[in-house]
């Protein structure tokens, strides 16, 4: 009976596993994985870098740092080849603009030049696509100190200056560029929170040295889309014509659920979107902010000069979204206190709850939830995802059977496919993180790593999980029927048996 029952449930799952291979995708659809500057790089005061506002947040704190990280800088050509061996089509990595220009503007770095045209030459002669993101969080430490980074429009001259150099030294080879990566969680996570680079705030009960929670993350955040339209004008310009890339922005994005069927909530759903989504896509694709945002925020929310909406509203050519998880959303009954100051959260006036790690892995429909929303909301952009990933403690994953992230990886890029081929415009899809990183909020304890780094190890040895076995197979599979829960339980085994 036993047998006759598990005999069925293996044909069930085999019908039933949704088998889907890469060819199923688009032809041109651009797979690949994703690592960042600070996150991997290491080598932070060598060869002429300056600090940048990452570092000196962490030190200031005696957190866990990027110091040392991956130590990319000098192991990139081993990388470079762990790649080659995974099959990666493409790679999205970020340029450490105080590398590159250690004060923020003026004399650019040789070394740094010569780092990065190293590293790129490795990639593409190895037929690796490079993904280019500009601002990872990383400002020069010199701008923050000599004029407020971010808060100051005098920001986007330097940041055109510095792109500039990049367009230019870099064009002929890099197609596809991020001015701003996760443009909100930057904004909310160091002007608001304050609990990330530069580390300010005004919320009662928080450390913040200075800051102005109901004020600057809106500055902020304007500023970062002036920036980002002054970097994509000056591409069009000057670049695009000779070179023929694409300027695309980057925001973290949430599936939302609304947790009741009333219409509170259902509101309060909306009104997260417009917040955390809406606050700087609207102005890309529509040249300005929700309605509902300049209703809540009033007068703390700069307003766009006629020339400026213009200037944002098609500056991106394509969106590029960070996608993880979805949350519940309820509407947030309680009013704002009118003695103490709001904040970006007591405007977005919701409350959400978020998952833990199981409920996290399980929430895929927040992917599609934020592939058709966009899809009908904004008229069907072009979207890059640029990050997808779940994390692991890094302790349980010694044994690197990391089965669990093969799991959420299949699922989530099947449901990438049914948004394709439901009509999204998807056309990539990056996996965080390609090796194990410092990570922002995280340290060394979390990882999203498809390859083990040996943090202790003097060599800081790489061995590849259980999903780097998989994520290959994946990318070097042509139209063997992909595989569904049964492919994953055989790969495992599999993998034991030769490790
Ligand atoms: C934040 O800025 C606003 C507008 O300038 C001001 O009214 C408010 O008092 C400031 N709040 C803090 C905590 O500094
Ligand atoms: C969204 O929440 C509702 C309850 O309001 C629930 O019934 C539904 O299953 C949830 N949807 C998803 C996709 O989680
Ligand atoms: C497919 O797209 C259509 C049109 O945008 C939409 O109405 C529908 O809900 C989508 N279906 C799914 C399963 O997401
Ligand atoms: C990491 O490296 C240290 C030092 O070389 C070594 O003792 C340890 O066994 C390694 N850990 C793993 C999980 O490989
Ligand atoms: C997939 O197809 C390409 C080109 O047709 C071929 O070079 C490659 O060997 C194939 N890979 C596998 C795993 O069959
Ligand atoms: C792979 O797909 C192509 C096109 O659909 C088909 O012609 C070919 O026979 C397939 N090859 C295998 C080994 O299934
Ligand atoms: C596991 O190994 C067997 C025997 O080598 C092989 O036939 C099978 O394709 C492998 N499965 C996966 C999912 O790699």
């Amino acid at each position: 009976m036993d047998s006759v029952l598990s005999l069925i449930t293996i044909f069930l799952l085999l019908i039933g596993s949704s088998g889907f291979n890469k060819n199923d995708f688009p032809k041109d659809f651009a797979f690949g994985s994703a690592i960042s500057a600070y996150q991997w790089e290491g080598a932070a005061n060598e060869d002429g870098r300056k600090p940048s506002i990452w570092d000196t947040f962490l030190h200031s704190r005696n957190q866990d740092n990027g110091d040392t990280a991956c130590d990319g800088y000098h192991k990139y050509k081993e990388d470079v080849q762990l790649m080659v061996e995974t099959g990666l089509p493409a790679l999205r990595f970020s340029i450490s603009w105080s590398r590159l220009i250690p004060n923020g503007r003026g004399l650019v770095n040789p070394k740094g030049l010569q780092f990065y045209n190293n590293f790129i030459h490795q990639l593409v002669i190895h037929g690796i696509e490079p993904h280019v993101t500009l601002f990872h969080y990383d400002l020069p430490q010199s701008l923050e100190d000599e004029y407020g980074g971010w808060r100051s429009r005098r920001i986007i001259k330097d940041f055109t200056a510095y792109v500039d150099v990049c367009f230019r030294e870099f064009g002929n080879n890099v197609k596809f560029w991020n001015t701003i990566n996760e443009a909100n969680v930057f904004t909310i996570g160091g002007y608001n929170d304050g609990n990330s680079a530069p580390g300010r705030c005004s919320l009662p009960g928080k450390s913040c040295l200075s800051g102005n929670s109901s004020t600057e993350p809106y500055i902020v955040a304007h500023n970062l889309l002036l920036a980002h339209a002054s970097a994509s004008r000056l591409y069009k310009k000057k670049y695009k014509d000779i070179q023929g890339g694409s300027v695309g922005f980057s925001m973290f994005t949430i599936g939302f659920n609304a947790s009741t069927s009333s219409k509170d909530d259902e509101l309060a759903v909306q009104r997260a979107r417009d917040f955390y989504m809406g606050w700087m896509f609207e102005p890309l694709i529509f040249g300005d902010y929700p309605e509902e945002m300049k209703r809540i925020v009033g007068s703390r929310l700069p307003v766009f000069t006629e020339e400026e909406s213009e200037q944002v509203k098609g500056s991106a050519d394509f969106l590029g979204i960070n996608q993880y998880f979805g949350v519940v959303v309820s509407n947030n009954k309680l009013k704002p206190c009118p003695s103490r100051n709001t904040d970006f959260k007591s405007d977005v006036g919701v409350s959400l709850t978020f998952l833990s790690l199981s409920e996290y892995d399980a929430s895929l429909w927040a992917m599609k939830d934020v592939l058709e929303y966009i899809k009908q909301r904004y008229g069907n952009p072009p979207i890059y995802i640029l990050e997808n990933g779940t994390p692991m403690k890094r302790d349980l994953q010694l044994q690197l059977k990391d089965t669990k992230r093969v799991e959420y990886l299949n699922a989530y890029i099947g449901a990438v496919l049914k948004a394709v081929r439901n009509g999204s415009d998807t056309r990539g899809y990056f996996v965080w993180s390609f090796m194990d990183l410092f990570e922002i909020l995280s340290g060394y304890e979390f990882s999203f790593g498809m390859y083990y780094v040996n943090f202790s190890d003097p060599h800081l040895k790489r061995s590849p999980k259980l999903s780097a076995q998989w994520y290959s197979a994946f990318l070097k599979g042509n139209n063997t029927t992909f595989l569904g829960s049964q492919g994953i339980t055989q790969l495992q085994t599999n993998f034991s048996s030769s490790s």
